[in-house]
């Protein structure tokens, strides 16, 4: 099932967001003793990042069951000022009791091929699953580009059918940069799965992901839907200035 949830303003958003995340830790941490969580990248999570690491929000959640995951990074190093793990150290790392060992950053330094191999280990070892068996997080947060790329499974780009691996590392040609992320059966695994979208400039792209005719290679976002889960998309009035939402 499918949920559509608009809100005036990005910050009212953050707060839904947050209340999502924080009843499936809950109940991940009663029922299985552990909340996987994976982080999205770029600008628009900052606030909602910045929101779990204060007051009084921080410490309704127990960090020390809490295993932080990236769903996709820059092939820079962790301190990098374009860096998925720089952005979220800063926003909310540096403030919450979180035991080292339970964040999983991806270790751009290795290099991609090591990188991806240490990434796929600490996914697995974490949640105890080996072999083929796909890992399953309890909940992703994920952003869209205006181009209706989600992680780093951009338009056109043969990641979009790589169905045996949970982590790859690819060149994006739009970018000419090389990327690390999250493969769609492992996006799609997830038992929760949140879009969070703002602004006027992915109105477009929120359109054609959620309501437009299906054409995935152009929207890679239409590929993201759970296999046994839920998905949120939590957009501001005006990223859904398009939708239909009757
Ligand atoms: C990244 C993200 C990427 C991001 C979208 C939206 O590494 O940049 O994972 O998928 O979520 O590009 O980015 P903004 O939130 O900055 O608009």
């Amino acid at each position: 099932m499918n949920k559509i949830l608009v809100e005036d303003r990005l910050m009212e958003l953050n707060l839904k967001a947050a209340t999502i995340i924080f009843d499936r830790a809950e109940a991940a941490i009663q029922k299985r003793g552990i909340f996987t969580f994976v982080l999205a990248g770029g600008q628009t999570p900052k606030t909602l990042y910045q929101l779990l690491g204060s007051e009084p929000i921080r410490s309704q959640f127990d960090w020390e069951y809490i295993h932080l995951f990236w769903g996709d990074e820059r092939n820079v190093p962790a301190d990098h000022p374009d860096s998925n793990y720089r952005m979220v150290k800063e926003a909310f790392l540096n403030d919450v009791p979180i035991p080292e060992s339970n964040v999983h950053r991806i270790k751009t330094e290795l290099g991609p091929e090591d990188a991806v191999q240490a990434y796929d280990q600490s996914i697995r070892k974490t949640m105890g699953v080996t072999g083929s068996i796909f890992p399953r997080f309890d909940l992703i947060l994920l952003g869209l580009g205006s181009d209706g790329h989600t992680a780093s499974l951009f338009p056109h780009s043969l990641v979009l059918n790589m169905t045996d691996w949970v982590i790859v590392a690819h060149k994006v040609q739009q970018i000419n940069k090389r990327r690390f992320t999250l493969t769609v059966p492992t996006i799609n695994n997830t038992r929760s799965i949140l879009f969070l979208i703002s602004g006027p400039e992915k109105a477009n792209a929120a359109y054609q992901v959620i309501q437009g005719p299906a054409s995935p290679n152009h929207w890679p976002a239409q590929l993201i839907q759970p296999r046994n889960g839920e998905l949120f998309y939590l957009l501001d009035r005006d990223a859904a200035g398009l939708l239909n939402l009757q």
